[in-house]
């Protein structure tokens, strides 16, 4: 059982633009991170949608939904997402949100179950543990959700998406953040002329 975190972020560290909300899920100037997504072949079967590339970038995107068995997620990832991801969002695992306000189990098509989290990030990733069976638990997001996860030291793998990108503003995922000096090691580098994959294991 593995605990991943799995990010786009910009060259100069951003992970979503300036003024998040529900009307603008990603924040102004965020669209560069995600454009790489949209037209993988991977992503867009996922959305019920045919076509697209298959490229490495693609095979990256089949291998987080393959190896994934349960995912948390902040309350504001959660909000932002709800009404693009429809019906059959494309998680199709059990997706434990993080939140202060108490909310019913809402089950999806697809095998896609989020449930609502109240009493913290300890409870939350031991109830994706336990979903997720032998596949990881991956700490979806937003930045406040995995940075918490981060500096608690309970995740073990780290792959950023770094797209050739400057937003210049924005919400950060790893200025200021205290992670008691764990050390880390590159496992795997995958260059594509959309985005820099880099995956790291936290070795203590
Ligand atoms: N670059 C990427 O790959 C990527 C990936 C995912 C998301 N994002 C972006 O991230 C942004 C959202 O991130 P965010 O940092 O603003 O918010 P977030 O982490 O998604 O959600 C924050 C909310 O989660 C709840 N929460 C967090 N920790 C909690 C705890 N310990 N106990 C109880 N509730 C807790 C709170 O909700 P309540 O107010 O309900 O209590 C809090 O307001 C969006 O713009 C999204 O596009 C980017």
């Amino acid at each position: 059982m593995t605990v991943t975190a799995d990010l786009a972020m910009s060259l100069d560290g951003f992970v979503a633009g300036t003024d998040v909300s529900l009307d603008n899920p990603g924040g102004d100037g965020a669209e560069p991170l995600f454009e790489w997504i949209h037209n993988l072949a991977s992503w867009r079967e996922r959305q019920g949608l045919s076509g697209g590339e298959e490229n490495r970038d693609s095979e990256l995107m089949r291998e987080w939904f393959d190896v994934t068995g349960a995912v948390v997620m902040g309350r504001m990832m959660y909000d932002t997402g709800e009404e693009f991801w429809g019906d059959n969002p494309p998680f199709r695992t059990p997706v434990f949100v993080l939140t202060h306000r108490p909310r019913r189990t809402l089950v999806k098509q697809g095998g896609t179950v989020f449930t609502f989290v109240t009493d913290g990030i300890h409870s939350a990733l031991d109830q994706a543990k336990a979903a997720a069976g032998e596949r990881n638990v991956d700490i979806a997001g937003g930045a406040s959700t995995v940075r918490q996860y981060l500096a608690a030291g309970l995740i073990d793998e780290l792959q950023l998406h770094v797209v050739p990108a400057l937003l210049g503003e924005g919400v950060r995922l790893l200025g200021g953040l205290d992670t008691g000096r764990r050390t880390l090691e590159v496992v795997r580098v995958v260059d594509t002329p959309l985005a820099t994959h880099l995956k790291y294991r936290f070795t203590r």
